[in-house]
């Protein structure tokens, strides 16, 4: 039997009740799929950095390298580690150094999910790039804790990047409705997102099927809530694509309904597929968090694996379940009664 090696690292709050839920509905669909998924669990986390002073051991990537996916939970938990530490220390070293840079995500509404928007016909996929831009970590500070202090964060933004990210959202935008947003702040920031500017116009001559659109963070950011509809394919920087995905996952009606994929295109290395929301402290170990964004991220995962009618069963299970009312008001539904109900409806 084909069989999967994944690696699944719960991490904090949350993340481990949903990673749970998750699994659960992928071993399901490997059943009916006639494959396995062999799952390798990581206790990295902020706990275990508490136990050994690193988020993971110092060849964690190396271990990791050699699965065929990556499943994460959520990873933070602030009240004893610091985000910009236990963030770098895990969540975005595995991004960076696995080439994973294209962050897609799905935001469309559920059947059943009432968002806070009159709009209900949007179907929007953003593509975030995820290794470079403002996230490099380039930067420093100096004069620490004196009155000339001074903090430096650079962004990169190398051609090599911004090309293979819009070739990217122009081949997602092929396979969709063939339209394409391409996202700076040109107007402001003269270097680094002129020059994005142009690649796109570059990029844009081997896509002649393709209608661009140029848009600048502010307006798209208004044009989501306004008329997302209109929207089909968004291409945008690290931290411009971080920021309209909470967007996107507020007009889905909520983060308990964002998927994401970290996808590196070629495959020269595995790819990491997680919810987009946090550990959330406040609802840690009640049994409430929703886990359906959790096994959004899982069909992503089985799609990226070729499993693609097993994605395709898991999200009609997920449709059903919304459809019937259940884990469409936050707080209403248990993590349990909700992955039961995604089980049932899987078989
Ligand atoms: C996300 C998260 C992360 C990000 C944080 C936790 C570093 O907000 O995946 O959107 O900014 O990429
Ligand atoms: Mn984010």
């Amino acid at each position: 039997m084909k069989t999967y090696n994944i690696a699944l690292i719960p991490g904090d709050g949350i993340g481990k009740d949903v990673t749970g839920a998750a699994w659960q509905v992928m071993q399901a669909a490997a059943k009916r799929g006639g494959f396995a998924l062999d799952g390798t669990r990581f206790p990295w986390s902020c706990a275990y950095y508490l136990e050994t002073g690193a988020m993971m051991p110092p060849d964690g990537i190396e271990t990791l390298r050699k699965f065929d996916a990556i499943y994460l939970g959520a990873v933070g938990w602030s009240a004893e580690v610091p985000d910009s530490v236990s963030l770098h220390g895990l969540l975005l070293p595995i991004r960076k150094g696995f080439t994973q840079y294209a962050n897609i995500r799905p935001h469309r509404l559920l059947p059943g999910v009432q968002g806070p928007l009159r709009s209900d016909g949007f179907d929007i996929l953003c593509i975030r790039e995820n290794t470079e831009g403002e996230y490099s970590g380039a930067g420093g500070r100096i004069h620490c804790g004196t009155a000339n202090e001074v903090a430096i964060e650079t962004a990169i933004f190398t051609r090599a990047g911004v090309e293979r990210i819009l070739r990217f959202g122009f081949e997602q935008a092929r396979a969709r409705r063939k339209k394409l947003a391409s996202v700076t702040k040109s107007n402001a920031q003269k270097h680094s997102m002129v020059f994005w500017d142009e690649v796109t116009r570059e990029v844009a001559k081997d896509y002649a099927d393709i209608e661009v659109s140029h848009y600048h963070i502010d307006a798209i950011a208004a044009r989501m809530v306004l008329a997302p509809e209109s929207l089909d394919v968004i291409v945008a920087s690290n931290l411009f694509g971080d920021i309209l995905t909470d967007i996107g996952a507020a007009i889905q009606g909520g983060l308990g309904y964002a998927a994401s994929a970290n996808i590196n295109p070629d495959r020269s290395a595995p790819s990491m597929f997680e919810p987009v929301h946090g550990s959330a402290p406040d609802i840690a170990h009640l049994g409430v968090a929703n886990p359906i964004a959790a096994i959004w991220s899982g069909a992503m995962m089985l799609e990226h694996l070729g499993e693609v009618h097993a994605a395709a069963e898991v999200m009609s299970a997920i449709e059903s379940v919304t459809a019937q009312a259940i884990g469409t008001i936050a707080g209403k539904d248990r993590t349990e009664t909700i992955t039961q109900a995604v089980l049932a409806a899987l078989s």
